[in-house]
């Protein structure tokens, strides 16, 4: 088999970068490890730059985001028991955030992908990338017991942090700075209408928590728990009796409980590899950093690096010209920083830290105190938050 892209993961980098470059007339095939309905049952982030509205918007599929989307312009920060809210439309002239699930926006990728009959091979075992740094580079996997091969021009590595396509790098041509957090992030989604019609960010004593949504019916909530923790420990009631607890007493009164519909534990981690092109391969998305969640940064950061990577390969194809290909990697790396330092910050403020005391309390505390009263502090978390500029 011969394309021109060869894609490794059906994430929503993936999926993002076959559709945006099936619309400028470039070949594409997506070889994903795990099933259609494996991705789709990972319940990831929820909000959504304007960036990443505008991509899907450019890759002809944001009809449902657009119908089904919630526009938010602020969210609250929670401290000492009182709610403050961060006027993010007023403080960055007129921008919003999006509210709509990871699951949708890749349900809605992947949808476009196969009613265009664009090709897709998921459950590929053994995928393998070769000769990135040569002219021709290849991919290979094992299906139905037989290895195939794709030719082809580039290999964009959206396999996301556990992914082959990093892993195949020489350790010499490739630095990684990582840090991992002493701590994790149990979630849990629910069918109860949301506490809030906005987010609300909760630093308390007990640990941090998040009170986020999907949509008006659907709950999604978060509390900061030890890396040790199991998700078994945790009964629905337990996690309820303990969110009561992180909130203030208005949200407290309001919170409307009821069955999980799904409880999982995330580790976090901030976590950049440099460079992110290697010959003929590029990486996109979690293959190259991740960012703790804190923000909401995840998705929209692999968003842009597609905007980025599709945009130098267009061109590459179009005019002959690897201008922008050359610099891909730069200009994704100097976003990408900025992203994982306003992460690595907003966790750093909101959440409880072993060791660190209860000094650590009072200075965080006084710090949001200081923020959500000062227009700078405020306009700092706003346009940070609603995603610098590109
Ligand atoms: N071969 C083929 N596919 C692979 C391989 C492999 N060896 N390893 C991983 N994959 C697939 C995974 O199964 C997954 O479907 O690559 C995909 C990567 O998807 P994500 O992890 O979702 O990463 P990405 O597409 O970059 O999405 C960006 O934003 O909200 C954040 O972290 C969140 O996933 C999210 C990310
Ligand atoms: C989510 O809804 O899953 C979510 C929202 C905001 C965050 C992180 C996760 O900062």
């Amino acid at each position: 088999m011969r394309t021109q892209v060869a894609i490794v993961g059906a994430g929503p980098s993936g999926l993002l970068l076959g559709q945006l470059l099936h619309k400028a007339g470039i070949d594409t095939v997506i070889v994903e490890r795990q099933s259609g309905d494996y991705v789709l049952g990972r319940i990831r982030a929820g909000i959504l730059e304007q960036v990443s509205i505008d991509l899907m918007d450019e890759a002809g599929v944001g009809a449902r985001m657009h119908r089904e989307g919630i526009v938010h312009g602020g969210i609250d920060l929670l401290f000492k028991g009182e709610r403050h809210r961060i006027d993010i439309h007023a403080l960055t002239g007129g921008k919003n955030v999006m509210v709509y699930g990871q699951t949708e926006l890749t349900r809605d990728l992947m949808e476009a992908r196969a009613a265009e009959g664009l090709p897709t091979v998921y459950e590929a075992a053994n995928v393998q990338v070769h000769g990135f740094d040569t002219e021709t580079p290849r991919v290979t996997y094992e299906k139905d017991g037989t290895t195939h091969t794709i030719d082809c021009d580039f290999i964009a590595g959206c396999d996301g942090f556990h992914g082959v396509c990093r892993a195949s790098v020489p350790r010499t041509a490739l630095h990684e700075y990582e840090k991992v957090y002493p701590f994790g992030w149990l979630g849990l989604l629910s069918d109860t209408p949301p506490v809030h019609d906005e987010l609300i960010y909760a630093n308390s004593s007990r640990g941090f928590a998040l009170c986020s949504m999907r949509s008006h019916t659907r709950s999604r909530y978060y509390l900061q728990v030890p890396l040790t923790e199991k998700v078994e420990n945790w009964s629905d009631d337990a996690f309820w009796d303990e969110l009561r607890q992180r909130l203030d007493p208005a949200a407290r009164q309001v919170l409307v409980t009821g069955a999980s519909i799904e409880k999982s534990i995330a580790p976090l981690r901030s976590f950049v590899a440099e460079p992110m092109r290697f010959g003929r391969m590029f990486l996109a998305g979690d293959a190259a950093h991740i960012v703790p969640p804190t923000g909401a940064k995840g998705l929209n950061l692999a968003a842009t690096d597609v905007k980025y990577l599709s945009g130098a390969l267009i061109e590459h194809y179009a005019e002959r010209s690897d201008s922008a290909l050359d610099t891909y990697s730069d200009r994704c790396l100097r976003r990408v920083w900025k992203a994982e330092r306003f992460s690595w910050w907003f966790t750093s403020l909101m959440h409880r830290f072993p060791d660190e005391g209860e000094i650590a309390q009072k200075l965080q505390e006084a710090e949001l105190d200081y923020l959500v009263h000062s227009e700078a502090g405020s306009k700092t978390i706003a346009e940070n938050y609603v995603g610098l500029p590109l």
